[in-house]
């Protein structure tokens, strides 16, 4: 949530900083802003808005092409909100300090309150002006920025990172991790410094993360970093060796899109990685790889639990955010099915302050596309507290929930451009089904002609899902006859419960329509109560053992006068009688038809909003790293 990038180089500032704020765009985009140094002043340049917003005052603004050093933020507002005032970069009151800040200080108000009665006046509404005034009242107390930055953060409550630049020391730029996550490149007599790899690879392979309680002092020919207490700590640049994550629409008018299509890709290569023909048995630690390759500090996908520790499972606790939660729910449902033990599935911020019933018998599986999801993190970290075996699923093998699980599951997806989720939630859904599949085995919960007939089908599924994408034509004209909606319904029941939730979340995501997801057997304890002629209701009419019931309350909506839209199955003759709209999908096992029957829901909300002409890519409000709790 956030992004800074900094540079100290030789190279004209404002262009480096844009391309790296565009890379961090995905973690919020409601202004965006830079300071930099030219002739020993500071300046800063911010914008409410998109990045372009910014890019054109930069266009007009010289001196920034001209300056080597700077700081930059894209923001997702937290406190205040989203104008000029409120964008960062801050700068103190005689421009002499300027900083960017990524997540809160909670303490902010109380220094506030401190600093005002000092006299230093406040220009914003934000948390992050108190950290530039404590930062300026301790520069003027020890005369030296490191030392202000030492003393200041002993006052900090909260996790954060910070970009600091200063014409007192007009050589350095300053970056602070205090638990979040600030990497650092290194090029030819210049350095990087993002909050996400990604911005830095487009320039250089060689890296350093900031450690959890790290200030790095970058200057044009070396970077110096100190713990807390100022003093010097020594680690070296790592070359990565992975390509660096390459973001073009490959021709699609939207990276959603894009995202929609590489689903089949992502399917063969997850089913394919961990189960190499279907009848082998799924294995998540084919190359014996160590669980942290040393060269990267990146952590390998694995499972490192001994046939006692899986056996000795009691209990399965489930946490994750938004999008990671349906993929979750449904992981629920797998898991029982399968390995028959109880698992309970809950929202990572809701585990906060409560007593959390987890041990040394307990898994506990933290599913986080980005790996940073504030919630999540801290919910496993308290899970592993407790004694917990902890397992990551996550995009991000660089992430923090990487590096805090003891087993994980890359879903290794390629990075997801898109704000709403799509590739990610299908490749978490299967890599669930996956996991369920090997603790069956592993336990002898099913009998082996099950788990083959279920793995034959699982190794079709790709071509299904292609199936599904060929009929876009159809599904787009489908669609768009709902974007008139004001509200709209989703049901479903059993594994596909969390469908309808899912498919709710990507039409509000994407087209701002007001849209919730029921179980469908809870239409008739309340929200029946909203339908009426102009209410669409999508059912997720998938075959299988709800398939009945999940018509029948179906039937109650129609006879409401409700629009009716029915994902099913395209052999499904009752689907065709009674709903006005069938989006098609082929038939297949009920437990896999999650990973189908959202494909055309996510086209379905992807055709309404680019048809009412909204952002696609970046709905308003959202930030597809959420790393405030
Ligand atoms: C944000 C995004 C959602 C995402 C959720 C969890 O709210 O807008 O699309 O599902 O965070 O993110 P995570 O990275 O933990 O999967």
């Amino acid at each position: 949530m956030c992004g800074i990038v900094g540079y100290m180089g030789s190279s004209g500032v404002a262009s480096i900083l844009l391309s790296g704020l565009k890379c961090l765009e995905y973690r919020g985009y409601d202004s965006a802003g830079i300071a930099y140094i030219n002739n020993g002043k500071l300046n800063v340049t911010k914008s409410a808005g998109k990045l372009e917003n910014l890019e054109k005052l930069l266009t007009a603004d010289r001196q920034s092409s001209l300056a080597f050093s700077g700081i930059g933020h894209t923001r997702w507002a937290t406190h205040g909100v989203p104008n000029d005032l409120n964008a960062h970069p801050h700068l103190n009151a005689d421009s002499s300090i300027a900083i960017v800040h990524n997540g809160i200080i909670e303490n902010y108000a109380m220094l506030k309150e401190e600093l005002e009665s000092e006299g230093y006046k406040f220009n914003s509404d934000t948390d992050t002006e108190v950290i530039v005034h404590l930062l300026t009242k301790e520069y003027k107390k020890t005369n030296s920025i490191l030392k202000a930055i030492t003393n200041s953060v002993k006052k900090l409550v909260g996790s954060y990172a910070l970009g600091i630049i200063s014409s007192y020391q007009k050589d350095t730029i300053f970056a602070v991790n205090h638990h979040y996550s600030l990497t650092l490149g290194q090029g030819d007599n210049e350095f990087y410094l993002a909050s996400d790899i990604v911005a830095v690879r487009q320039y250089t392979n060689k890296i350093l993360r900031l450690e959890q309680s790290e200030i790095a002092e970058i200057t044009q020919n070396q970077v110096r970093l100190y713990d807390f207490n100022g003093h010097e700590t020594m680690r070296e640049f790592i070359t990565v060796d992975s390509d660096p994550y390459l973001i073009n629409k490959d021709g699609y008018k939207h990276f959603l899109l894009k995202e929609i299509h590489e689903q089949p890709t992502i399917l063969r290569q997850t089913i394919g990685k961990y189960m190499v023909h279907p009848n082998a048995k799924i294995n998540f630690n084919q190359n014996n790889e160590p669980l942290t390759n040393a060269h990267t500090q990146e952590k390998s996908a694995g499972v490192h639990l001994s046939k006692n520790d899986i056996m000795g499972i009691e209990n399965i606790l489930i946490i994750a955010c938004g999008t990671a939660y349906h993929a979750g729910m449904i992981g629920k449902y797998y898991l029982e099915q399968l390995c028959n033990v109880p698992v309970n599935v809950e929202i990572a911020s809701e585990v906060r302050g409560r007593n959390l019933l987890v041990n040394e018998k307990s898994l506990v599986i933290a599913v986080s596309q980005s790996g940073e999801t504030a919630d999540t993190i801290a919910a496993l970290s308290e899970a592993k507290r407790k004694g917990a075996y902890t397992l990551g699923i996550t995009n991000r093998a660089d992430s923090h929930l990487s590096r805090i699980s003891s087993n994980l599951i890359i879903t290794e997806c390629g990075v997801e451009v898109s704000v709403a989720a799509t590739k990610t939630y299908i490749a978490q859904v299967v890599s669930f089904l996956l996991f369920a599949l090997y603790l069956a085995e592993e336990r002898g919960s099913l009998t082996t002609s099950y788990i083959n007939n279920l793995k034959l089908e699982l190794h079709s599924l790709p071509a299904l899902v292609e199936t599904v994408l060929a009929n876009e034509t159809y599904i787009k004209e489908a669609s768009i006859k709902y974007a008139d909606a004001q509200d709209m319904v989703f049901i479903g029941r059993g594994i596909n419960y969390p469908t309808a939730l899912e498919g709710a979340l990507k039409l509000k995501e994407l087209s701002y329509i007001h849209a919730s997801g029921y179980a469908a057997g809870e239409l008739k304890h309340g929200p029946i109560a909203v339908l009426d002629s102009l209410v669409p209701v999508v059912t997720i009419l998938m075959p299988g053992s709800v398939y009945d019931k999940t018509l029948s309350n179906a039937q109650e909506a129609r006879a409401r006068n409700a629009q009716m839209i029915a994902v099913a199955c395209s052999d499904d003759e009752k689907a065709h009688k009674y709903f006005d709209t069938v989006l098609e999908v082929p038939p297949v096992d009920e437990l896999l038809s999650p990973i189908l029957a959202v494909i055309p829901l996510q086209l379905f909300s992807y055709f309404i909003s680019d048809y009412l002409g909204k952002d696609v890519d970046q709905p308003r409000n959202l930030a597809k790293s959420v790393t405030v709790e």
